[in-house]
């Protein structure tokens, strides 16, 4: 038997099919000791023979794969999503990946849109509760088409969904250092509990208790709205941040402006002990897909994070210094101010790696 882990890779749609591949890549320069098998689920299959996800096809991730890497899912040739919602939210579902980690690393102060802020100063991570909320699709449409028309779209949030991605959040922080080696020490929970006083209510008493587990770890609260303003008017303060799914979404793509914009910005989909899925923040930005010119930096800090979860810290390290050299040598696409394309941008991380 070879242990080699499994990682099962589905590029998707638009960019990600060119991000993808540059992850790749550099997974390949690194050394790491991989067995990948390719997916083609995605926009063009749904349109050839409407398959979303094969049958047994979660079933078939979870038992024969170590970890999954994907890129994007969205196509204008599928307006209504159908296939980003079964592929993408399908794994984070019925794969019961509850806990969606987007750390944000500001790598150079050129890349961040606000004065003098340095990278030292941004450094947190966002810990987005990915299984319930807005997004259980729990609800409907009546009367569709009248003057009457009614859209109802629940927010569900239960006792245990709740608690165990605060208890994610605090462990996180218990056992997580920042960059520069020093641990990390707080927990600030994001709601609008303000308004939105039954879910609130739930999260602020499951978050009280669950604190008082970890009494070394600092706790703080912000409603939503005031957090979005303090991210960009001086994020030094953040640490370990703890959310509902559609909070999560909207303050990891503002964060994500925080670090160079989307093109830098990673994520993984986690449940301990189960099979996990890695993808970058960014969507597949149809615009510039099949143009060379999408920062593939995101997929690649994301396929060093499926890495470090592997347990090949050492990998997945080089991997981020090569990046990290790569934006302080300009060695990258334009949107954080390089010249190269996309391709171009992968094979530099790539051989970089590859003389060390
Ligand atoms: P997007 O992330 O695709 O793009 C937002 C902006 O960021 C665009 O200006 C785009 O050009 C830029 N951008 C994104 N990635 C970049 C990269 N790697 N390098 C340089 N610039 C980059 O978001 P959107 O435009 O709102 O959505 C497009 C499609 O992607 C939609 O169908 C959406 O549903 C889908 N989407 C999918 C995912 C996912 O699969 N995880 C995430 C977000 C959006
Ligand atoms: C993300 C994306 C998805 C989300 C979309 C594509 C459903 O924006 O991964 O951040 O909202 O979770
Ligand atoms: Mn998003």
């Amino acid at each position: 038997m070879s242990d080699k882990k499994k990682i099962a890779v589905i590029p998707g749609d638009g960019i990600g099919k060119e991000v993808i591949p540059q992850a790749v890549r550099v997974l390949e320069a690194v050394g790491a000791d991989l067995a990948l098998t390719h997916f083609d689920w995605g926009a063009d299959r749904y349109l050839a023979d409407e398959t979303t996800v094969p049958a047994d096809g979660f079933a078939m991730l979870a038992r024969d794969f170590d970890a999954i890497l994907v890129g994007a899912f969205g196509d204008p040739r599928v307006p209504s999503n159908i296939h980003a919602k079964e592929i993408l939210l399908g794994m984070r579902f019925k794969m019961d990946l509850y806990a969606n980690v987007r750390p944000v690393r500001l790598m150079d102060a050129a890349l961040c849109p606000l004065k003098g802020i340095e990278p030292k100063d941004v450094d947190f991570v966002v810990i987005r509760e990915n299984t319930e909320g807005v997004y259980s699709d729990a609800g409907g449409v009546f009367k569709q088409g009248t003057a009457d028309e009614i859209a109802i779209q629940e927010d569900i949030n239960t006792r245990k969904g709740v608690e165990r991605i605060l208890r994610y959040a605090f462990e996180y922080c218990a056992t997580h250092k920042k960059f520069d080696g020093s641990p990390r020490r707080r927990v600030l929970m994001c709601d609008k509990s303000n308004a939105m006083t039954h879910a609130g209510g739930l999260w602020q008493r499951t978050f009280k208790e669950v604190a008082a587990e970890f009494p070394q770890i600092e706790t703080q609260h912000m409603y939503v709205d005031a957090l979005c303003m303090q991210m960009v008017r001086d994020p030094r303060g953040f640490d370990v941040i703890v959310t509902n799914n559609m909070f999560g979404d909207i303050i990891t793509d503002l964060a994500a402006g925080l670090q160079g914009g989307l093109g830098m910005a990673a994520s993984g989909n986690l449940h301990p002990g189960k099979t996990c899925m890695f993808e970058p923040v960014h969507g597949s930005a149809p615009p510039i897909a099949g143009k060379n010119i999408a920062s593939p930096f995101g997929a690649i800090l994301t396929a060093a994070m499926m890495l470090g979860h592997l347990g090949m810290t050492e990998q997945a390290e080089k991997i981020e210094a090569a990046v990290l050299e790569a934006v302080r040598q300009k060695k990258c696409t334009t949107d954080i101010g390089g010249s190269l394309g996309t391709k171009e941008a992968g094979e530099w991380v790539a051989s970089f790696i590859a003389c060390r």
